[in-house]
């Protein structure tokens, strides 16, 4: 029985069974879920809204705090005409994130259920983690690293692959109360180096190397280079503590500075399995992830500990309407924000069961997620369209060839899902009876914003449908005026919610600027998007310089002064192409210097420049040469036209008549296919 939208507070027209955009949860699945219907969602969301200090302290109160919060509950002001922009949440209460996740599950009976399945990258290559042996490894970590001389608010860099010691670093540092910054284990070198500089950690916790699909990776070469680069900018790092993965390297061949580098496995077993936690206030600072942004220099986005703890928890437990007996997969890595709230925190706060792959979706072939599905019984689902829509042209046999009857539900994040690869997914891989919960959110809001609650109301294939409690989306025109019913605009939020970031590190400022100057009153999100009749919202892309390659974020201008450090680019612009598989490829305009031909060798050089400045996964797709780029009079590139060149829209270049030089137009196009 499709869910009656009669009393909705949200949705202003009935939803109607008849129409095909819309895909309802089975009534069996809508009767079992949490939030069994449109009515429930709307009751518990108006009282969100309302009463956000009621609401929340009712859900917080099902967590362990040492010390009561205070009042008041929350404290903010997302207005810059009003004075500096300032989020509070549960501000006076001491808790501990770690505390959370593991002590207080395994107080409640949970200790010898597993908390994490390991799968390595090799079928077969395999190890689990009860509540209580998870504890142990973590207090062990913890005491190490309080016996180095880390302690309350010391950063701490882990640039580890998806290994188990990558959610046991995190919570051995929120154990301790340090701030955790995690480093995506693509990332070059010089991303570490730039990260090291920015937040001065105390240590850098790595591992050899990784092996990924058929590669090995040398993650400690990596960090070796880095450390080296950072000490020439006189940041100096004492221990770069170093886990063994046998199975990529051994011990023997690995490259090692004495005196600086540690083994993990030489030191960390030695230390006690129970460990003294440091209570935190619920506005301490949690960790710190870089993320791109329209200009050049990474943002450290900054999370602190109570509203991001109650907030992870509570979307993961509604948005997949998880129960106990629910074993989650969550593809993302621990380096991105996904990994943080939904493969560490979200699911464990909730005492799940959390699968954690160190390997490629693809590798040994493209069955393995649904050989790790089955393997596991792999109930909730969480990954990116990407991924999707690369399974999808493997064909359906990778899929069916397994049963995947323990699915119940599927989640997407990271971009718009397009409807061809949402309906792939429902139909081939759920079979037709898993809901999908399309996550809207980003590394700033820490938590999912704009989702389906399985089971409430019926999905459309590419809409993240409605908001999350206490979210209160608004899409705004260019003049920030707050629009009404069915439209489009720039997507901004009004009032803050618990897992909101407090700030940019180092960096109130840029925090003001980027995010609350725009549209004033508002956090603006950087996405463009639409509202319906129904109140869907669809999510229709970022509006600024940022692009979203396979749900990877890159500012276009981290990637343009990578190219013009080339030795032989003078200058470069790049801007996204739709890509079939990633959802946008880097598409890269470059001038060489003077005289310098342009030629298949310069053009690997190029690319390769920017794998060693930012990582593999930002290397332009598409390197174009360009002796002259579309300029006003005033000089500034007019990168409207570029994306218009770059998809091949040439009829929709508009008018060029106010460049300083039309006729580059004409020359780029005539070197499109160089
Ligand atoms: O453009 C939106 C897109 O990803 C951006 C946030 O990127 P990041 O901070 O790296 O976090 C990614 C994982 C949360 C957003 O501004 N995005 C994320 N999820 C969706 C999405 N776009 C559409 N639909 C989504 N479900």
């Amino acid at each position: 029985m499709a869910p009656s939208t009669k009393n909705s507070v949200i949705l202003g027209e009935a939803l109607a069974s008849e129409d095909v955009n819309l895909v309802f949860p089975t009534e069996d699945f809508s009767r079992q879920a949490h939030v069994s219907s449109i009515q429930k969602y709307g009751e518990k969301y108006g009282r969100s809204v309302e009463d956000p200090a009621g609401f929340w302290s009712d859900i917080a109160s099902g967590f362990y705090w040492k010390q009561k919060w205070g009042q008041p509950v929350y404290a903010d002001n997302l207005d810059i005409r009003k004075g500096k922009i300032n989020i509070e949440w549960f501000k006076g209460g001491k808790t501990n994130i770690c505390y959370n996740c593991l002590d207080r599950n395994i107080k409640s009976g949970n200790g010898d259920k597993i908390a994490i399945y390991w799968e390595g990258n090799e079928p077969g290559h395999d190890a689990t983690l009860t509540y209580n042996q998870l504890l142990a490894r973590v207090c062990q970590l913890a005491n190490y690293l309080k016996d180095i001389g880390v302690g309350k608010g010391d950063a701490v860099i882990i640039y580890l692959p998806m290994l188990m010691e990558l959610p046991i670093a995190m919570l051995a540092c929120a154990r301790i109360g340090a701030i955790h910054s995690v480093v995506f284990a693509g990332f070059s070198a010089e991303s570490i180096a730039q990260r090291i500089m920015d937040c001065k950690p105390k240590v850098v916790i790595t591992c050899n190397a990784v092996r990924r699909g058929p590669k090995t990776i040398f993650l400690k070469d990596i960090v070796d280079a880095a450390l080296t680069e950072s000490a020439q900018n006189g940041i100096n790092i004492d221990v770069c503590l170093t886990f063994e993965n046998e199975s990529a390297l051994k011990k023997e061949v690995t490259k090692w500075v004495e005196g600086r580098d540690i083994w993990w496995q030489d030191v960390v077993p030695k230390y006690p399995v129970t460990c003294e936690v440091e209570w935190v206030d619920a506005e301490d600072p949690l960790f710190l992830l870089y993320t791109s942004g329209s200009t050049g220099k990474p943002k450290g986005v900054l999370h602190t500990t109570g509203g991001y703890m109650v907030y992870t928890a509570t979307t993961f437990k509604y948005a997949f309407d998880y129960k106990s007996k629910d074993i989650y997969w969550c593809t993302a890595d621990c380096g991105w924000i996904t990994g943080h709230s939904y493969v560490t925190y979200g699911p464990l706060l909730n005492g799940a069961t959390n699968v954690v792959f160190e390997g490629a979706p693809n590798y040994p072939d493209a069955g393995r997620c649904w050989d790790i599905v089955d393997k596991y019984k792999v109930s909730i689902f969480y990954t990116a369209p990407t991924l999707v829509r690369s399974l999808m042209r493997e064909g359906d046999e990778y899929v069916t060839r397994y049963s995947r009857k323990s699915l119940r539900v599927l989640g997407s994040v990271g971009e718009p899902i397009n409807p061809s690869a949402w309906r792939w997914f429902f139909n081939v891989v759920g079979d037709g009876r898993c809901p999908i919960s399309d996550t809207w959110w980003q590394t700033e809001t820490g938590g999912f914003m704009i989702t389906p609650l399985p089971g409430a109301w019926p999905q459309k294939p590419g809409s993240a449908t409605l908001p999350f409690f206490g979210v209160q989306p608004v899409i705004v025109d260019e003049k920030g005026v707050e629009l009404e019913g069915e439209c489009s605009g720039y997507l901004c939020v009004k009032s803050s919610w618990p897992s909101a970031f407090r700030t940019l590190y180092g960096d109130h400022e840029r925090y003001q600027t980027t995010y609350f100057s725009a549209f004033p009153g508002y956090y603006f999100t950087g996405d463009g998007c639409n509202r319906d009749k129904d109140g869907y919202y669809w999510l229709t892309g970022r509006v600024d310089d940022v692009i979203n390659v396979s749900g990877h974020r890159i500012g276009t201008a981290e990637v343009e002064s990578a190219l013009v450090s080339h030795p032989q680019c003078v200058e470069a612009a790049v801007v996204g192409v739709e890509h079939e598989v990633k959802g946008q490829g880097i598409y890269a305009f470059v001038t060489l210097t003077e005289g310098v031909p342009y030629s298949e060798e310069l053009r690997k050089s190029l690319i390769k420049v920017v794998r060693e400045k930012i990582g593999a996964f930002a290397a332009p797709d598409k390197i174009h040469w360009a002796p002259g780029l579309p300029k006003t009079r005033s000089g500034k590139i007019m990168r409207r036209i570029l994306r218009k060149i770059a998809s091949k829209s040439l009829d929709e270049l508009g008018d060029t008549s106010t460049l300083a030089d039309p006729s580059v137009v004409d020359q780029l196009i005539a070197l499109a296919d160089c």
